[in-house]
C-alpha cells in the first residue's frame, strides 16, 4: 500500500515518506467548515488555509489586508472539519517580516487559537530569521518562492517569477537556506518547471507546485478556481474540474422563478 493510503492522519514526516518514495502529494486551500469537510473528505493530503482568503472569502484584490485574526478565524474554521489531512495556516502580511520575535508570537498565536499543524510564510533569505526563530517553538514551517503574492507592490504584476539566470540561481540558494533551516517543505509558485524541477531535485524536502509544472514533488491549487467558483481568473497552470458558478447561478434563478410562479414550496414541502 502508498504511503498515503496507510496515512491515518497526515504528518510532516508522512510528507518526507512520500517524497522518498516517489509518490505525489495532493494540496488544495479551504477556508471554511462546509469545504474543508469535503476537500478532507476527497482524500488530500494538506489542506492549506491560505491568505487568498482574501481575495476569494473578502473580495480584496491582493492578499495584504487580511489579518491575523482572520487567518486563526478561518483556520478555526477548518481545524473543526479535517480528520486526516494536514493543516498548513498562511502568516499574513506584517505578521512576520523582519522581525522574529513578531513572527514567533504570530505563529504561536495560530497554533493555540486555531489549532492547524504548521504555518506557512512567504520569501527566503530576507525571512530566514523568523523562520528559524519560529521552529525554535517547535512549530512546522513551510516555506514559499518564486511569486510571492504579498510582496506584490515591490514586483508589480503576478507574472512568472525567476525567468532570468540571476533570480533563479537566488531561488535555488533560498531553496537551500530554508531546507537548511528546517521547513519541512516548500511551495513554488509560478515559476519555470525546469527551474522547479532542478530545486526539487536540489532539495531533499517535499516542493509543492502551483504553476511549476509536473517536475515537483506535489501540487496546490486555490480550491475556488479549480471548482469555477471564481471565474476572473483564468491563468494557465489553471485546471477546472467543475463550472460551480453555473451551476450556482442556474440553481439560485430557477429557485427564484419557483418561489416567483408559486412552485415552490409545494404540498409536499410544507407541514
Ligand atoms: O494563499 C494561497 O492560496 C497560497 C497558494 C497559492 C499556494 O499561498
Amino acid at each position: 500500500m502508498s504511503v498515503a493510503g496507510k496515512a491515518r492522519k497526515i504528518t510532516t514526516n508522512t510528507l518526507q515518506e512520500m517524497k522518498d518514495a516517489g509518490e505525489k502529494i495532493t494540496m488544495l486551500t479551504a477556508y471554511d467548515f462546509s469545504l474543508a469537510k469535503l476537500v478532507d473528505h476527497g482524500g488530500v493530503d494538506v489542506i492549506l488555509v491560505g491568505d487568498s482568503a482574501s481575495n476569494v472569502m473578502a473580495g480584496n484584490e491582493t492578499t495584504v489586508p487580511i489579518t491575523l485574526d482572520q487567518m486563526i478565524y478561518h483556520a478555526q474554521c477548518v481545524v473543526r472539519a479535517v480528520d486526516r489531512a494536514l493543516i498548513v495556516v498562511d502568516m499574513p502580511f506584517g505578521s512576520y517580516q523582519g522581525n522574529s520575535k513578531l513572527a514567533l508570537e504570530s505563529a504561536i498565536r495560530i497554533m493555540k487559537e486555531s489549532g492547524g499543524h504548521s504555518v506557512k510564510l512567504e520569501g527566503g533569505a530576507e525571512i530566514v530569521d523568523s523562520v528559524k526563530r519560529i521552529l525554535t517553538a517547535g512549530i512546522p514551517v513551510m516555506g514559499h518562492l518564486g511569486l510571492t503574492p504579498q510582496s506584490i507592490y515591490k514586483f508589480g504584476t503576478y507574472t512568472v517569477r525567476a525567468r532570468e539566470e540571476e533570480e533563479a540561481e537566488k531561488l535555488i540558494a533560498d531553496a537551500k537556506m530554508l531546507e537548511e533551516a528546517g521547513c519541512f517543505a516548500l511551495v513554488l509558485e509560478k515559476i519555470p518547471a525546469g527551474l522547479a524541477t532542478k530545486v526539487s531535485q536540489a532539495i531533499s524536502i517535499p516542493t509543492i507546485g502551483i504553476g511549476a509544472g509536473a517536475g515537483v514533488d506535489g501540487q496546490v491549487l486555490v480550491l475556488h478556481d479549480m471548482l469555477g467558483i471564481t471565474m476572473d481568473f483564468s491563468p494557465r497552470f489553471l485546471r477546472r474540474y467543475l463550472n460551480l458558478s453555473e451551476q450556482i447561478e442556474g440553481a439560485v434563478s430557477e429557485y427564484v422563478d419557483d418561489v416567483r410562479s408559486g412552485e415552490f414550496p409545494n404540498e409536499s414541502e410544507q407541514y
